[in-house]
This record gives structure tokens, C-alpha cells and sequence, in this order.
């Protein structure tokens, strides 16, 4: 890939590298026998979506916007779950989905019987109050989430009959912590294992990640399966766009305060990687290094919006940067493309692909329309 016909900013996905994910993916489901389906919060960039369903055959959307694109650019009607529904959307949403899950009791009663009518498969999201993740923000497992329901809400039995349960609370995790989640499943939720078709297992899990344990995986699908009857389901969205492409963007300015020297760059933090600040956390760039103490030139990384806290702490570099020099962030398909805001009316990074037999296709570029057009 010539990096010279990239714009700056610009996401650009790897091709090639999408397409390991699939292959991995693909060979796993084929393995253990279950349905992996892409969950479009964490990856939606649906130029790509032709060449994802040579892979998998189905999507998660958890809204009526994500059902529609499932449907339209996928061709494929959704596993559609919401953490409340909007009575106005609810024909739509049925129409467009093959499996729709309920968020809580009062929800599953009040939309049952439509739909049953509509033919859509029925699932209740559990809480099975377990979870591997420390970070607070992505926890959905907490005894008071609002992220399904919990054991003893189901102590008397559901009085409604439903086709599968669902629960989501694993983030970036291993296959030992998924052996962690079905033990859970099984004890506190075991009851309605018998009377169910299928489980969701949700996402969080990271099978394209180096050294995860494949092995384990597939085993503990297989048994689960065996032991209970059930479909199984996974529906990450990190693991198809894990390490699958970059952020380019460049400086426009160098300004020293104090004795700290900041690069300004031509995107922002809060409105381009906005999980750098959230979680937070620290990219990893093609040059240069966020370990301050690796090479001599060291700068805090400055994003181009004016929240003073958009800047990420001093990374350093082989050589001084100057106004121009790109700085490539490493691993910013899942999750931050999806996230991107046009606050200040900073200028949205372009979309491209970095084509398997070489080259790179511009897909989109943005201008003001898509900053206005947000608004009114
Ligand atoms: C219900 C649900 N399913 C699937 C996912 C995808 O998770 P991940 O991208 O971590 O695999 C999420 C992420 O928040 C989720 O909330």
C-alpha cells in the first residue's frame, strides 16, 4: 500500500486481515458447530459486509437503524436486541428480525404475543451475575444492571414461553473466562435450559486473538451443546475487526507549554478514539511508542478539538516529528469507527480499504453536509 494517495485522517481496514479474522471464525463455528453472527456495534463498516458474508450468514443490531442495515446490506433479517424498544418501532423491528430478545419481564409480557404473531423467534437476556471485566464501564454483569435479569427475578418460573435466552457480559476474554460464564448459565439459569432452542452467548469473546484457547472454546461449545440440547450463538463484534487497521493522521502543529511539547494532530481523541480517554487506554502507533521511555523525542499526542482534556499523555519517538509527519494509530476498526462524533465540527477521518492484491480504495470521504446534517 502507498501510504502518499491516503488522506489524513483516514481509517483504513486491511483487507487482508479482515479476512484471517473470517477465516478463523468461520473455521471455529464449522468446528464446534455453532452460529457466529457479527454484532454491529462493535463493527459496521458495511463496505465490507460482501466479503463478511462469504463468511457468516447473519448480524446482532440493537436498534431499528442496525436491523435495517442488517437487512439491506447484509441480506439478512436480525438477531435484533434492545435494551427497551420503542412501541412506534416495534412492527418494523419485527419485520426485519428473526430473533428478537427482551431486556426484562415487563418488556418480554408486554411485546410477547406480537411477537409470537409476527413468527420472529422469542429470547430473554439474562444476568448471570459473573464476569471477567474490571472496568466498571464495560461490565454488564453487576448485581443492579440494568442488563437483563437476574436469578431471582425468575425464581417462580417465566409464565410466558420463550425460544432461547441471551446474555452478554464477557469484554476482550478468554476461553476460560466463557467456561466461567456456562458454569454460571447452568446454575443459576439451568432451569430453563431444558424448555429453550437457543443460547446466545453474546460477545466479548476474542477468538482471533493471539494465544486465545481455541481448543478450550470448541470444547466447551461442543459439551455445552451436547449436554443441554441447545443451539449455541456468539455474536462478537471485536473479534472480526481485531488488529484489522489503522487510524492515519498527521501533525498540523507543535506547541511546547512548560516543557512539555504537544503534537497536535489532524483528528481527536474525544471524537475519533473516544476509548482512549473512556477506558482509558494507550494505541499503539506503527512509528514511535507509548512507552515515554523508549526513544529520545518525547510528545504528548494532542487531539484538534478544543476539550482541554483531549490528549493523550507523552509517547515518544525515534526521530523529532515536525509538522506533517503521520502518526499511524494501530487497531482502530472495531469499536472506534463506530464511536466517531463530529463534536466541534472537527473533520470526520475518511474510510478506505487497503486492498488484498495491493493498492487502496478511498470508500468515503466527509464534508460539511455530514457535520450539518446531524443537527438542524
Ligand atoms: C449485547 C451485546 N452483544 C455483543 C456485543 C459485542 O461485544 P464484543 O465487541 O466485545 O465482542 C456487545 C458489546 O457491547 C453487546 O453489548
Amino acid at each position: 500500500m502507498s501510504a502518499s494517495n491516503i488522506p489524513s485522517p483516514c481509517f483504513v481496514l486491511q483487507e487482508e486481515l479482515l479476512e484471517k479474522n473470517l477465516q478463523r471464525i468461520k473455521s471455529i463455528a464449522d468446528e464446534a458447530g455453532v452460529e457466529f453472527i457479527l454484532a454491529f456495534k462493535g463493527f459496521a463498516m458495511w463496505s465490507a459486509f460482501p466479503l463478511v458474508r462469504q463468511y457468516i450468514n447473519g448480524a446482532t443490531a440493537s436498534s431499528l437503524n442496525e436491523a435495517k442495515l442488517c437487512n439491506d446490506y447484509m441480506n439478512t433479517k436480525s438477531h435484533t436486541y434492545c435494551v427497551a424498544y420503542r412501541e412506534e418501532e416495534m412492527d418494523e423491528i419485527l419485520k426485519l428480525s428473526s430473533h428478537i430478545t427482551f431486556n426484562s419481564l415487563s418488556q418480554l409480557s408486554h411485546y410477547h404475543e406480537k411477537a409470537q404473531k409476527a413468527g420472529v423467534g422469542i429470547g430473554l437476556r439474562i444476568n448471570p451475575e459473573f464476569s471477567d471485566v474490571e472496568t466498571d464501564l464495560y461490565n454488564p454483569a453487576s448485581p443492579s444492571s440494568r442488563l437483563g435479569v437476574t436469578e431471582n427475578e425468575l425464581k417462580d418460573g417465566l409464565s410466558m414461553p420463550i425460544d432461547g435466552i441471551h446474555t452478554h457480559v464477557l469484554c476482550e476474554s478468554s476461553a476460560e473466562s466463557l467456561e466461567g460464564l456456562l458454569n454460571a448459565v447452568e446454575q443459576k439459569f439451568g432451569h430453563l435450559l431444558p424448555h429453550i432452542k437457543w443460547l446466545n452467548i453474546g460477545g466479548g469473546h476474542l477468538v482471533t486473538r493471539k494465544n486465545y484457547n481455541v481448543e478450550l472454546l470448541v470444547h466447551l461449545l461442543k459439551n455445552f451443546k451436547a449436554k443441554h440440547g441447545v443451539e449455541i450463538i456468539l455474536e462478537p463484534g471485536s473479534a472480526f475487526a481485531w488488529e484489522t487497521g489503522t487510524l492515519h493522521t498527521s501533525v498540523l502543529d507543535i506547541v511546547e507549554r512548560n516543557g512539555v511539547k504537544t503534537a497536535i494532530i489532524d483528528a481527536s481523541f474525544t471524537c475519533h478514539m473516544p476509548d482512549c480517554l473512556e477506558m482509558p487506554y494507550r494505541p499503539n502507533l506503527e512509528v514511535g511508542s507509548s512507552d515515554s521511555a523508549k526513544y529520545d523525542y518525547k510528545y504528548r499526542l494532542g487531539g484538534v478539538s478544543c476539550l482541554a482534556g483531549d490528549y493523550l499523555e507523552e509517547y515518544s519517538f525515534p526521530e523529532p516529528l515536525v509538522i506533517g509527519s503521520p502518526i499511524v494509530f494501530k487497531d482502530m476498526i472495531h469499536y472506534t469507527m463506530v464511536k466517531t462524533t463530529t463534536f466541534n465540527g472537527v473533520h470526520h477521518p475518511s474510510i478506505g480499504i487497503a486492498k488484498k492484491g495491493g493498492g487502496f480504495q478511498l470508500i468515503k470521504e466527509f464534508g460539511y453536509e455530514e457535520y450539518r446534517d446531524r443537527l438542524s
